[in-house]
């Protein structure tokens, strides 16, 4: 356990520095996994032995694309995920017949598995011309028949390049939401992206969404360069008195080599503004009768054509299957049933000429992973269910055999002296400002371990013997997913 001097200085000197948002790969960052051998043939047959002993929870299903139209500046000013700048149709349906090769080597594997809900992102999923929907939605028809009316199904995309058309063929297709990413609704700010957007192009299609029954989520973020508190409440009040049920706010990523972190710098708005701006706008939120679901999702109660999604937004600890299709796409499967190393993280590849290459050569396209040991896979399952806000006791006991507050005890302690974190009996929950220190929350509990991996990731660039690629190996470790 860390010792609670360090905990409180760790605390201390991180509370006023710009959180890191990795929320997405939880644990561990994507930096380490970069296992080169990942055996998806044994991870389908652990699969399999889930289902048999009636342990599985529904799968998740992502399908990414590659594409995204050209910016000036590149990548949306902003953007850490792989794209590829979009070449025309031509490419993109190509592509598509790649994804129907790699679904087609996941379907013995998941015979009689449950789908859960499906997600195509990207990059841009709506770059897809409307017969392309329907395309879609028979590939997932083909791994799983009996699609239950409770999955949830996103389209995501960018709101320009949507059309009565799109959004009709994307509800035909038996798709049942829709999310963009809109992120400023000021246009002079959204600008700063290179973005072609307007204001227009997000309430019309937020009006033919409603027009054909599909849910809608807003993707915005706050700690843009130039924004202030005002243009963020009044984007804010505007998307809510559209009615829009569903709304992410995330907290401006900054990194690589991206124009914002290169050139834009200085007028990023103060790390501790960041934090008055996740305050007023979760206050504005709950205000309008939004209900926090994560540190980032906020949902208002009684989308006519929302339906339940806390299967993917709360996890259980004890299973989680999600598998990624596509280029880039990351899967995550693990069971607390299964020995130590046989949980994994893994993404597909980043380079389309090797994603594609590698599936005309009969292989599963991944490029690196990360092997779980029990106590890694424990705190992937605390992350996850701390960005659900909180970790219940008696079902983190059940799944572990151990106490979360117990094994973390001088970390929740001087988190719940800063009021951050609240411990009962039933639960460890992130209260107050909490839910925006996530980032560093995940990565104080996982200090101990992250000191292991980068001592270990040292040994192995330091050691004279090769590893082999074809066995696997107990441990291994990555680089960067979208650092
Ligand atoms: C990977 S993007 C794909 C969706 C679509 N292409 C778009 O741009 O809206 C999904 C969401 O991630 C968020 N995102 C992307 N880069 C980010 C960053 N650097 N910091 C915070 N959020 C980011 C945006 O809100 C975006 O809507
Ligand atoms: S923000 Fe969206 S549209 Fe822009 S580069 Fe990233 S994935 Fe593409």
């Amino acid at each position: 356990m860390l010792d609670a001097k360090f905990v409180n200085d760790y605390i201390d000197t991180h509370l006023d520095k710009r959180q890191v948002n990795k929320v997405q790969h939880g644990f561990p960052s994507p930096r380490y996994w970069t296992d080169p051998y990942v055996p998806v043939k044994e991870v389908a047959e652990d699969r399999r032995l889930i289902r048999e002993a009636n342990r599985s929870t529904p799968l998740n299903l992502y399908v990414g694309v590659p594409y995204c139209i050209k910016t000036d500046p590149g990548k949306c000013g902003y953007c850490l995920f792989p794209v590829e700048e979009f070449q025309g149709n031509e490419a993109l349906e190509n592509y598509f017949g790649y994804l129907q090769r790699e679904a087609a080597m996941y379907k013995e594997a998941l015979e009689g598995a449950t789908l859960g809900g499906v997600y195509f992102g990207g990059g841009t999923s709506n770059l897809y011309k409307e017969p392309m929907y329907h395309k879609l939605m028979d590939l997932v028809r083909d791994l799983f028949p009996n699609i239950s009316p409770a999955a949830d199904i996103t389209l995501e995309g960018i709101p320009q390049l949507f059309s009565r058309a799109k959004i009709q063929a994307i509800r035909d297709s038996g798709m049942n939401r829709i999310s963009m990413g809109v992120q400023q609704i000021n246009e002079r700010l959204n600008k700063l992206s290179g973005r072609k957007q307007t204001l227009k192009h997000t309430t019309q299609t937020l009006d033919w969404a409603a027009e054909f029954g599909l849910a809608a989520n807003l993707d915005l973020i706050f700690g843009w360069p130039q924004q202030t508190v005002e243009t963020m409440v009044e984007d804010l009040e505007k998307v809510v008195s559209w009615g829009v049920h569903d709304i992410t706010h995330y907290e401006l990523n900054v990194g690589g080599p991206t124009d914002f972190a290169l050139n834009r710098y200085h007028e990023l708005p103060a790390p501790l503004s960041n934090l008055e701006m996740y305050r007023v706008s979760r206050d504005l939120l709950k205000s309008h009768g939004y209900e926090q679901l994560t540190a980032y999702n906020f949902r208002k109660p009684g989308d006519p054509f929302g339906r339940d999604y806390e299967e993917g937004v709360v996890p259980r600890l004890d299973n989680l299957d999600s598998i990624g299709l596509g280029y880039a796409a990351i899967s995550f499967f693990g069971d607390t049933m299964l020995e130590d190393g046989h949980a994994w993280s893994f993404i597909n590849q980043r380079n389309i000429g090797r994603y594609r290459s590698m599936i005309d050569n009969g292989e599963f396209p991944v490029e690196q992973g990360f092997r779980h040991t029990r106590q890694d896979w424990r705190l992937a399952m605390l992350f996850r269910n701390l960005l659900g806000l909180s970790v219940d006791r008696t079902a983190y006991r059940e799944a572990f055999g151990i106490d979360v507050y117990e094994e973390f005890r001088s970390i929740w302690d001087a988190l719940g002296e800063r009021e951050l974190v609240e411990v009962t009996p039933e639960a460890v929950t992130l209260v107050g400002d909490g839910p925006f220190y996530t980032p560093m929350i995940q990565a104080l509990l996982a200090e101990e371990r992250y000191k292991d991996l980068r001592e270990r990731e040292v040994s192995h660039k330091t050691a004279p013997t090769v590893l082999s690629l074809s066995a696997p190996q107990p441990l291994a470790s990555a680089n960067a997913a979208t650092e």
